[in-house]
């Protein structure tokens, strides 16, 4: 067909879409995040995700509308992926959404005239899909002008819509864009639904009117909803007058990146082979990129595992296209330059996913040597036709971290299927195996007393950020032994939850404070404070009587939680620190602070070198000598952000937020959203030292370290270690190193020396053992019992009594090693040997008195053993032998 419409890029598309619907009165929503809110959804797979609240009613909004560009993942079709023009990981989806106040009539209206009036396709191209019974919206579409013949009716496969298995859904007509005959099977009643790529769905209305329930039951919905969605990709694909998703300007941009590294050419309309891994590079990198820098880092599990599987997919067919050497990281740059304008997080983070891609991919691309060996032995092994067992798969998966489809797609090159069900059978066994270890726990945790008590009791009131005791608390709930008590009394283990308090629980990352609990019948010392659904419990040890309703003093131990304090703040001067030195990549991932050290884990790929671990304790301290500032601050959480505060990676925060800056207010070193207690000034910390830096696993490394007294003991210690060798050298501790190094050169010289020693004595044994060498028939044979030399060094015994003996001339020598195993040697010249002496019977022979065994040719034959103190047995054996 001729080019009859105009032609637009993908940018002009999401914009030309976006202001129609803004038009049209629909808010404009940002993309929400690939990680979802609701927790019934794994990933971000359409626009309506982030509207569920408003199509339940829970949420209203005062706009007629919403309207949006998705970022959205869906991984159910991973296995087509490349091999057809229209299914992929990652897409973008545009779409328009309505909570009661459009009328199907309306959204229909909308939809026809942005495609025929402002997209300008050809009204003979498109077709329309209902629901099999569906004649409302059949006779809409009708009576916009749509002939008959170019609405089609569908089943529930296609018309009908859900976002995931419970939730908002209802039925869709779609709008296909007819690619001419020429792509199509050509079969006769090709129409929309057909499974070839004539018909190219590019846009599903929904009508959203039920809620599908746990149980499967499909209330209705407070409203007739609307919600639409427009692939982008294909739209783009459809307005470049191209006829795949991978066709459009941005897929391509990356696949043309993938042909100039790997040398290989894409054909657009080849599915298999190189076109169909360049595709497949293309569209996995794009969900690799979107996935990290949404907070979504590589794992076994959920979402880290959909990652790492895309990830190795795309390593995968990087190797099947030739390409040897690392490459994401390129497509990551790629995808940037495209993307970024409209995904600007994409450009914030890339650092951060270059490194994690790099890897990973890295350590892939081991796992992939390894495993591909392996793989290939059990294909071999296999006959013709058989399947690859489930247990070599799992093998594969567990061991090698090949996803299944991987395997099967190499099992699959080689002519075999895979046993899935042997395959899901091991993944049930082993997911039995870590629920059963898991078990102990899970009880611990779940219907236990403390979700009623936190349905129950109002949240504690949390006094401590300026309070170091409060006066007249009352006591809300007493358990012992997990059941909740109206009356304690002495001595019994306690855990109390106050109306208010000033001890912090353990929360992200900071200790619980200890203390003191005091009423007039009773006092509980408390060791730990921790946090349950709201509920501050103090955790600790009676003595005399507790009673619910008691009125309390509460106070925590003020000098622990100074220097938790201390080593709180400088968990935040270290983490700036670590960004300034190391660049903008570093991401708290986790973090202790308690009174004695603090842990930090943080995003970063290899180990640190001593000057950056210098460099990193050098600014931290000059924070803390400059006595700066430490002021925390409650404000809004868009404030708090448009501050410039530092947020943890993949971290959801409520609308209020604490924010913490070490010094200037316009110009701080450090700031950041944190609920823990600080330190009033940075002079407090008076001395920060970097205890150890190691790694946690993939690109996560820790640093330990410590403030104020934490810091002095660790110097006092360390101290006291360089005092007590320099004790034991006898020598002043500036001197330690020279005298070490002193002391290393003596062990040398004294080693050459006893070496030569040996060597030396050894010449004189050999010496007179020629002297005294035997006279056998026919030849002279020389017996010696060495020491000091290795089994290795007794042929060259041998070259010396060759040299000094002329005539035929065998000897049997042996030497104790220097690690105490016995050698032996037995060698002979070439008449020796016609004269009867062979070599190889005599070690035979005789190398059991020594618990070892040998043999070797009739000139030369050699044994170890595990017996030093048979050699002599064994050198009498060798005479006997021998006749002598
Ligand atoms: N939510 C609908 C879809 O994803 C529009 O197809």
């Amino acid at each position: 067909m001729s080019a009859d419409y105009p032609t637009m890029t993908t940018a002009e598309i999401r914009s030309a879409y976006l202001n129609f619907f803004k038009e049209k009165g629909c808010k404009l929503y940002p993309s929400s995040s690939l990680v979802p809110d609701d927790p019934s959804l794994l990933l971000a797979n359409a626009g309506m995700n982030q509207f569920k609240e408003y199509y339940q009613g829970k949420k209203t909004m005062k706009e007629i509308g919403a309207c949006s560009c998705q970022k959205c993942v869906r991984t159910n079709d991973i296995d087509i992926i490349g091999a057809d023009g229209r299914h992929a990981s990652f897409f973008e989806m545009l779409g328009n959404f309505a909570f009661g106040g459009v009328t199907k009539e309306q959204a229909c209206a909308w939809a026809y005239e942005l495609i025929t009036e402002v997209f300008k396709l050809p009204k003979e191209r498109l077709h329309f899909t209902v629901f099999t019974d569906d004649d409302e919206t059949h006779d809409v579409w009708r009576d916009l002008g749509v002939a008959e013949d170019h609405i089609t009716r569908l089943g529930e496969d296609d018309n009908f819509w859900a976002a995931g298995p419970t939730g908002p859904c209802g039925p869709c007509s779609e709008i296909y864009f007819d690619l001419g005959e020429e792509v199509g099977c050509g079969r006769e009643g090709c129409a929309p639904g057909c499974d070839c790529d004539r018909f190219l769905e590019f846009w599903n209305l929904v009508f959203t009117q039920f809620d599908r329930q746990e149980d499967g039951s499909m209330p209705e919905l407070p409203h007739r909803n609307l919600d639409t969605g427009m692939g982008l990709e294909r739209m783009a694909a459809i307005m470049q007058h191209k006829s795949s998703f991978f066709d459009g300007d941005v897929m391509q941009s990356l696949i043309k990146l993938g042909e100039e590294i790997s040398g290989a050419t894409y054909v657009d309309d080849d599915y298999s082979g190189a076109s169909r891994s360049l595709r497949i590079i293309a569209d996995h990198a794009r969900s690799v990129n979107f996935l990290i820098s949404d907070g979504v880092l590589p794992g076994n599990e959920g979402r880290g595992y959909v990652l790492r599987r895309l990830l190795r997919r795309a390593v995968f067919h990087g190797r099947l296209l030739g390409i040897e050497d690392a490459f994401l990281g390129r497509f990551i740059d790629a995808v940037n330059d495209v993307m970024g304008e409209a995904y600007p997080n994409l450009i914030e983070n890339a650092a951060l996913v270059k490194g994690i891609v790099s890897a990973e991919e890295e350590r892939f691309s081991n796992t992939l040597n390894n495993g591909r060996v392996y793989l290939d032995e059990q294909l071999a092994a296999l006959a013709a036709g058989e399947q690859l067992p489930g247990k070599a798969a799992f093998m594969l998966h567990d061991t090698f971290g090949f996803p299944i489809d991987l395997t099967v797609e190499i099992a699959e090159g080689a002519g075999h299927a895979v046993d899935i069900e042997g395959f899901d059978a091991e993944m049930a066994e082993q997911k039995a195996r870590a629920r059963a270890a898991a078990k102990g726990d899970a009880w611990g945790s779940f219907n236990d007393v403390w979700t009623e008590l936190s349905d129950e009791l109002p949240a504690t009131e949390f006094m401590g950020y300026d309070h170091e005791s409060v006066e007249g608390a009352r006591v809300l709930a007493i358990v012992v032994d997990g059941a909740r008590v109206k009356t304690a009394e002495g001595g019994v283990d306690v855990q109390v939850v106050l109306d208010r308090t000033p001890f912090y629980a353990e929360m992200g990352g900071q200790k619980g404070d200890r203390g003191l609990i005091d009423s007039d019948s009773g006092q509980v010392l408390v060791r730990d404070t921790v946090s349950k659904g709201g509920l501050y419990v103090h955790e600790g040890t009676l003595s005399g009587t507790l009673s619910e309703g008691d009125t309390v003093f509460a106070g925590y131990d003020l000098e622990r939680r100074a220097l938790v304090r201390r080593n709180h703040t400088a968990t935040h001067l270290l983490d700036a620190a670590l960004k300034e030195v190391l660049g903008d990549h570093v991401n708290q991932a986790g973090s202790l602070v308690a009174h004695d050290y603090l842990r930090f884990d943080f995003t970063h790929f290899e180990a640190l070198s001593s000057d950056q671990i210098k460099a990193v304790e050098r600014l931290v301290n000059r924070e803390i000598l400059a006595a700066k500032p430490v002021v925390t601050r409650v404000m809004g959480i868009e404030e708090a952000k448009a501050s410039g505060a530092v947020a943890l990676f993949g971290e959801k925060y409520g609308d209020v937020v604490r924010v913490v800056s070490v010094g200037e207010e316009d110009r701080p070193f450090s700031r950041e959203l944190c609920g823990g207690t600080h330190a009033a000034n940075t002079a407090e910390l008076g001395l920060f030292k970097i205890i150890s830096e190691s790694s946690t696993g993939s690109n996560i490394r820790r640093i330990e370290a410590a403030t104020s007294a934490g810091a002095i003991e660790w110097l006092e210690n360390r101290a006291a270690l360089a005092e007590q060798a320099a004790g034991a050298l006898k020598c002043r501790i500036d001197e330690v190193p020279a005298r070490i190094a002193s002391l290393q050169a003596d062990v040398r010289e004294v080693n050459q020396k006893l070496k030569a020693a040996l060597t030396g004595a050894s010449s004189d044994a050999i010496s007179s053992a020629i002297e005294g060498a035997l006279d056998a028939d026919g030849y002279k044979l020389v017996l010696a019992q060495l020491s000091g030399l290795e089994g290795s060094e007794l042929r060259n015994v041998w070259d010396t009594i060759r040299q000094k003996v002329s005539g035929p001339v065998a000897c049997v020598v042996a030497t104790v090693t220097e690690k105490g195993t016995p050698a032996l040697l037995a060698a002979a010249t070439d008449d020796a040997v016609s004269a009867g002496f062979k070599a190889g019977d005599v070690i035979k022979e005789i190398s059991a008195h020594v618990g070892g065994r040998g043999g070797g040719k009739p000139t030369m034959a050699q044994a170890g053993g595990k017996d030093a103190s048979g050699i002599p047995a064994a050198l009498d054996a060798a005479r006997a032998l021998l006749g002598l």
